[in-house]
Formats: C-alpha cells, sequence, structure tokens
C-alpha cells in the first residue's frame, strides 16, 4: 500500500511528479482553514506545506504516529513549529538555494521602484492625470552610486549586493556572523546595525523571522534612517513593525518603501495602502515559472526521501 501524502495546495505539476509512488491528496488553490487542515492530515505520512500553512503539534497530532516529514515548499519556516516536529520525531524541510536570484529580483526591483516613484507615477498615468512632462515632476532618489544597507547577508543578501555592484553601489552589511568570503568577493563592509541604519541610502532586510528578528525594524531604528533612505522588506512581515512604518512614511521621517511581505497576510495596514511613498507587492519574492517549479521539486524531492528513509537535500533539523 503506498503511503499517503497531503499536499496542502496545489502546486507546479513537476512537484506531483516527484510524488507518483504515494497516495496523494492535494487539497486547493487557497490556503486550508486551520480545521480543514485538522482533518486532511489525518493518516498521511508526509505533508507538503506551504508558508500559509501553520503546521503546528496540533496538526503533527492529528496526522498521527505515522507522520514522518514536513516538507515545507518555502526556504522560510516560521509557519512550521520545528521544535513540536523534533519531539515528534518528524523530519521538517525547506527550500533553500533554489530562490536566492528571484527574489534578489524583486527586493532589487521594489528598491529601484520606491527610489524612483514608479508605483505612484503608474497610478497617475492610469488615472488619466499626467498631463505634461514636468522639470519638477516626480522626483525620486538615485540608485545607482549610493550606499546600500543589507540585513542579513545570507544567500538572498548576497544575491542583492551582487546586484547592487552592478549599479556601483558601496555595500555595507549586519548579520549575526561575519561573512569573510563574500566581503572579500562583493567589497562588503560588515557594519553594526545602528551604523548600517544611520548611514544607509537603501536598507534592504533578508533575516528570517525569529523571536530575534521580530520587529527587528521599529520605531526606533525607522528613527536612526535617513530621512532621504528607502527600505525593502522581502523577508517575513513581522521583522519590520508595519504601523511604525506607515507612521513614519506618512510624516516624511523615511523617503519610501517597497515591501513584498506583511505582518498579517494577506491583510496590509490600512494607513500603507493610503500611502504612495511605498510600493506594494503580495509576496511575489519566489514567483516566477522556473523557480516556484524548482521549489516545488525539492519539496517534493525532500518528502520523498524521507518516506524512503534517506537523508533529505535540505532537513532543517537534521
Ligand atoms: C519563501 O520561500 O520563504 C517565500 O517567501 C515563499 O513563502
Amino acid at each position: 500500500m503506498p503511503e499517503k501524502v497531503l499536499v496542502t495546495r496545489e502546486i507546479p505539476s513537476a512537484g506531483l511528479r516527484v510524488l507518483e509512488p504515494f497516495e496523494v491528496t492535494v487539497l486547493h488553490e487557497r490556503p486550508p482553514e486551520h480545521r480543514e487542515l485538522l482533518d486532511a492530515v489525518r493518516g498521511v505520512s508526509g505533508i507538503l506545506s506551504t508558508a500559509t500553512e501553520k503546521v503546528d503539534g496540533e496538526v503533527m497530532d492529528a496526522a498521527g504516529e505515522g507522520l514522518r516529514v514536513v516538507a515545507n515548499m518555502a526556504v522560510g519556516y516560521d509557519n512550521v513549529d520545528v521544535a513540536a516536529a523534533v519531539h515528534r520525531g518528524v523530519v521538517v524541510t525547506n527550500t533553500p538555494g533554489v530562490l536566492d536570484e528571484t527574489t534578489a529580483d524583486v527586493a532589487f526591483m521594489l528598491l529601484l521602484a520606491a527610489a524612483r516613484r514608479l508605483g505612484e507615477g503608474e497610478r497617475l498615468l492610469r488615472a488619466g492625470h499626467w498631463e505634461w512632462w514636468g522639470p519638477k515632476q516626480l522626483l525620486g532618489r538615485d540608485v545607482w552610486g549610493k550606499r546600500l544597507g543589507i540585513v542579513g547577508f545570507g544567500r538572498i543578501g548576497q544575491a542583492v549586493a551582487r546586484r547592487a555592484k552592478g549599479f556601483g553601489m558601496e555595500i555595507l552589511y549586519h548579520n549575526r556572523s561575519r561573512r569573510e568570503d563574500a566581503e572579500q568577493e562583493l567589497g562588503a563592509r560588515y557594519v553594526e546595525l545602528d551604523e548600517l541604519l544611520e548611514t544607509a541610502d537603501f536598507v534592504s532586510v533578508h533575516t528570517p523571522l525569529t523571536d530575534e528578528t521580530h520587529h527587528l525594524i521599529g520605531a526606533p531604528e525607522l528613527g536612526k534612517m535617513k530621512p532621504e533612505a528607502v527600505l525593502v522588506n522581502t523577508s517575513r512581515g513581522p521583522v519590520v513593525d508595519e504601523a511604525a512604518l506607515a507612521d513614519a512614511l506618512a510624516d516624511g521621517r523615511n523617503f519610501a518603501a517597497g515591501l513584498d511581505v506583511y505582518e498579517q497576510e494577506p491583510e496590509v495596514h490600512p494607513k500603507l495602502l493610503e500611502l504612495e511613498n511605498v510600493v506594494l507587492a503580495p509576496h511575489i519574492g519566489s514567483a516566477s515559472v522556473e523557480t516556484r517549479d524548482k521549489m516545488a521539486i525539492l519539496a517534493a524531492e525532500n518528502l520523498a526521501a524521507v518516506l524512503r528513509g534517506e537523508q533529505p537535500k535540505t532537513p532543517v533539523n537534521g
């Protein structure tokens, strides 16, 4: 009898093909309700989840003792209770490495769009309010040659740094540990977070969400940034205090922001929705055809490996 696997959302078929040896149930395109998830996991050996599902001890217990793996189709795994998984002997995996460049593209896209007021300009044009070219119209901030501060210098942060190099930017970074190889390769300079915030023209956030990074960028940190600075967040929403950011942008204490992630997705702080100086994307960092195929395949291969008794490629809990 093939083992049972639950795929919590519709995923690219490339991933489903990897799961053909198993009895697979795929839920639907929208995220399942928690109760629906509890029912759907009963009796499964593996769960292929996405960032929208909270996979906690209750879900693992609902699956039953046969559960051996939770394969998250995301590099972030703050939605999975890893301690609860360890306690139950369940392997958790994620999908690092396959989405770095795609996510870095979106970070740089938001950086450019926020600095050069693209969203505001497009809204003006589409509303039929663009009357003429103007010498003082929609003046943004230059990107080339400016100083970029990267908070979290892992694979995605470094991919952003490579793009910044092409724009002749000076690169500062802050990370839990020094990345000396990347410093050499990219000419990046390690600084404390305060120095980064005080001196950078652009701040791009790439830390995972943990207890330590929750509201890492709050009102005091925003207050340290230059008034002409631009903040970009493509990591996880709760790393930035959204209400504090909305206040700072509304008061002109920060020039602009580009966001791909939010504290209560899919909700966005209502004040942000009113502001012209923030570019808002709906969590599309890894959303390219090529990358989503790779994420689905890697998640499925991880799941299949555990069920075959093999070591998965990218476990998060050993
Ligand atoms: C990730 O991989 O963490 C992306 O944000 C998609 O959830």
